[in-house]
Formats: structure tokens, C-alpha cells, sequence
């Protein structure tokens, strides 16, 4: 191990760990046997979710069908959101994916007025069939690409903005190499052209800070199964409140009306506010669960989390580097999320010798993938870092 490799190991494991990422970490029973580092897939389940979720079949068992109280934990759901995202309750609908959500936000537009929708490649591929599919409703589609260094730069989209530009998509954090794109400049830029900037910020949101007001954010989706530490079955969508007026979704239901108990045959009867953009029944225990996750990101606080996600990454691919494996994901901090991807020959088999180590990571393309959330610790970068080493072969290592 060369003195620059040593001095490294030196400061992780020297690193203060805070006694409130300790007592986090205490909250995930997956940490006593494993160390996950999975969040950019599924965050870990912690006893709180576990008691929400129990409280869920609770009120099922006892209670039978209390619609009342579920639909109230949908609604604290929307605000909790809303108060973490800068919004207000009535600018955040809870959706059943987050790739239906946007659907919905797709149903309003008229591609006769404005014809072109504009994506990158780093957009994740469930949101870019749905672009695609608005080809069949009359959209022209504008792409823009990686450029040589895998990145995209905000220059890259100068030729989507003109007049005919309905809106533009892009993920916040890409989901296969972590890239991170610059928020309110796209905004300036689309809004010049009168066009709608939509952000996927599946990728990020819970793992830093991000206020939609000041990003200047028409349509933020995103879904909770990440870092948000809830249950797969419910998204969350921001639309700015100044869009309602013209956004009209085809795409309804009961929960998008603005009373669902109307029960009338007759007529449509769209919610003033953003529920429009919910439909059927919502996912009732995962808005439990999600509801508890979110709640266990908001008494840490995002610029805690943040901060700490951040130094570990730095860490992470400062370690890396020193020991040769080569990174998909940008090494300037300001261009990356909390995903660090690492290049493999194989990393299915790669990803499936890290979990015989008891480290669990996911795999994309010709990487596997890692990103830290508030209960890991250096610790966890030297047990990956020294199980790596081992999978001879299995990573692309700089000679
Ligand atoms: C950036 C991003 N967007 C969207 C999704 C999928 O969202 P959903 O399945 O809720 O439509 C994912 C899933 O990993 C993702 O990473």
C-alpha cells in the first residue's frame, strides 16, 4: 500500500463519526449482519417503518375498513413532502408510480400548440417510453447526448430551447452513473423559451437539500423507495402552483377529484388544487411506510444528510482512485449525486460477490453501483473498498 493509500485509510477511519449517524444507523437492522449500500436502488428498512407498517395491518384488523384515517396519512404525506421540498401541500399529488405521474402531467398537453419534448440520456428508461410514446399524440422529440467524457453540460442542450419546446425532462441525478445536472440553469433556459422544465429527482431526493421554489422547478417527480427510505407503490409530484390554471389531466380518477365521495356519473370534477393528478386508490400501506421514511430523513434534516453523503463520496472516490478502479461517475462534486459507479467486466457477478461479503450494491451497464445515505460510516467505504480487492479480474483496474 503506497504512504498517499495509507494517509487515506488513516482519515476514514479517524473520521469523527457523529453520534447522531451512530444512533441512525442503530434504527436499520440490516446493519447488524450486512453493510447496504444500495440506496440509489431501495433504502434500508428501519423499525420505524416496520412499526408504520404494523400500525397499517393494525388498523385493518381493528378497525376494518377506516378510509378516514387512511386517506389522512395520505394527506400528511403531501405535506410532509411539501414542507421538505419548499412547496405548499396543495402544489404535491401522491401518485402510484412515479412514471404514472408524469403520464398524467403528459395528459394535459396539446402538442398542437407547442410540438417538441426534449430528453438526455441520462434520463432513466420508464420516463423516456413515456416520452416516446407522446409521438403517437403528435410530440417531436429533441435529444441531447453524453458528450466524449460521459457528461452532459448544460451547453449540450442550447439546441432544444426555441419557441415550439412543450418541455423538457431530465433526471436530476442520472440512475446508472450518477452525473448531476444544474437545475436552475436549465430552468432559465426553459422558461426564456416559455417551455416547462420537469425534473425526476428519484435519484437525489433525501440524499441533499433541493428547494423547487428557488430551482425554479415546474413538475418535480419522485418516488420513495430510495432514499426516502419508504415502500415502493407511492410517488410524490410537485406541480408549481401557477400551472394549475392550465394543466388539465385526461388521465383521472376519484382521488383526483375535488371531492372523491361525489360519486356522480354525470360529471368530471377535477380537484383545484394538485390532487388532480391522483387517480385510483392509493397504495395505503406504503404511503404508511413511506410516510415514516420521510419522517426519519426530516429529524436528521437534508443539509445533515447532505453534508455527510457528500464526504463520504468524496472519500469513496478519493479511495478508488488511489487503488486503480476506474469511475463512471464524475469526480467533480458539483457534477454528481450520491451515487459513486464503479466500471466491471461483469458486474452482475461482481454485485452478487459483494453480497458473499455481505455488502450489498446494485449493478448498471458496465458498473456497479453504490451510494451512502445518513447511517453509513467510513467504515463501510473500507469493508467495500477491501471487499473490491478481492474480485480479481471482475473490475477494470488502471495499470
Ligand atoms: C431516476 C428514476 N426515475 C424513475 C424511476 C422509476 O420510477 P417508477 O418505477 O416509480 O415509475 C427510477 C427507478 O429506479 C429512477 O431511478
Amino acid at each position: 500500500m503506497g504512504e498517499k493509500m495509507k494517509n487515506n485509510t488513516a482519515v476514514a477511519n479517524q473520521m469523527q463519526v457523529p453520534q447522531a449517524v451512530l444512533d441512525f444507523r442503530k434504527q436499520f437492522p440490516i446493519f447488524e449482519k450486512q453493510v447496504h449500500l444500495a440506496n440509489n436502488s431501495k433504502g434500508a428498512l428501519s423499525h420505524a417503518v416496520i412499526a408504520a407498517h404494523k400500525e397499517y395491518l393494525d388498523s385493518w384488523m381493528h378497525e376494518g375498513a377506516p378510509w378516514g384515517l387512511w386517506v389522512s396519512k395520505q394527506e400528511a404525506l403531501r405535506a410532509a413532502f411539501a414542507k421538505m421540498i419548499g412547496a405548499q401541500t396543495h402544489e404535491v399529488a401522491v401518485c402510484p408510480s412515479a412514471t404514472l405521474g408524469l403520464a398524467t402531467v403528459a395528459s394535459c398537453f396539446d402538442y398542437k400548440k407547442r410540438s417538441a419534448l426534449a430528453f438526455d440520456d441520462f434520463s432513466f428508461p420508464s420516463v423516456t417510453y413515456l416520452w416516446h410514446a407522446q409521438t403517437m399524440r403528435g410530440a417531436q422529440i429533441r435529444r441531447v447526448h453524453a458528450d466524449g467524457k460521459n457528461e452532459i453540460p448544460v451547453e449540450a442542450f442550447d439546441h432544444v430551447f426555441d419557441e415550439r419546446l412543450q418541455f423538457l425532462s431530465v433526471a436530476h441525478v442520472c440512475y446508472k452513473n450518477g452525473h448531476r445536472m444544474d437545475l436552475p440553469k436549465l430552468a432559465r433556459r426553459c422558461h426564456n423559451v416559455g417551455a416547462l422544465f420537469v425534473v425526476d429527482d428519484y435519484q437525489s431526493c433525501g440524499s441533499r437539500l433541493l428547494n423547487v421554489k428557488e430551482a425554479d422547478i415546474d413538475v418535480l417527480i419522485t418516488g420513495t423507495v430510495k432514499f426516502l427510505l419508504g415502500s415502493a407503490g407511492v410517488a410524490l409530484m410537485y406541480v408549481r402552483e401557477e400551472l394549475l390554471e392550465e394543466l388539465h389531466p385526461t388521465i383521472t380518477g376519484w382521488f383526483g377529484q375535488e371531492n372523491p365521495n361525489d360519486f356522480q356519473v354525470e360529471r368530471h370534477v377535477e380537484a383545484k388544487d394538485a390532487r388532480r393528478f391522483q387517480n385510483g386508490t392509493p397504495a395505503i400501506p406504503s404511503v404508511y411506510d413511506s410516510l415514516a421514511g420521510l419522517t426519519l430523513v426530516e429529524t436528521i434534516g437534508l443539509e445533515a444528510i447532505g453534508h455527510w453523503i457528500d464526504s463520504l463520496t468524496a472519500q469513496l472516490t478519493a479511495r478508488l482512485c488511489e487503488e486503480g478502479f476506474v469511475l463512471s461517475t464524475p469526480l467533480d462534486p458539483a457534477k454528481r449525486g450520491p451515487q459513486v459507479a464503479i466500471r466491471s467486466h461483469d458486474p452482475v457477478e461482481a454485485v452478487r460477490e459483494l453480497a458473499r461479503q455481505n455488502i450489498i450494491a446494485t449493478s448498471r451497464d458496465n458498473n456497479i453501483r453504490v451510494a451512502f445515505h445518513y447511517y453509513n460510516t467510513p467504515g463501510d467505504i473500507e469493508a467495500l473498498i477491501d471487499a473490491i480487492k478481492k474480485l480479481k479480474g471482475l473490475m477494470l483496474v488502471k495499470q
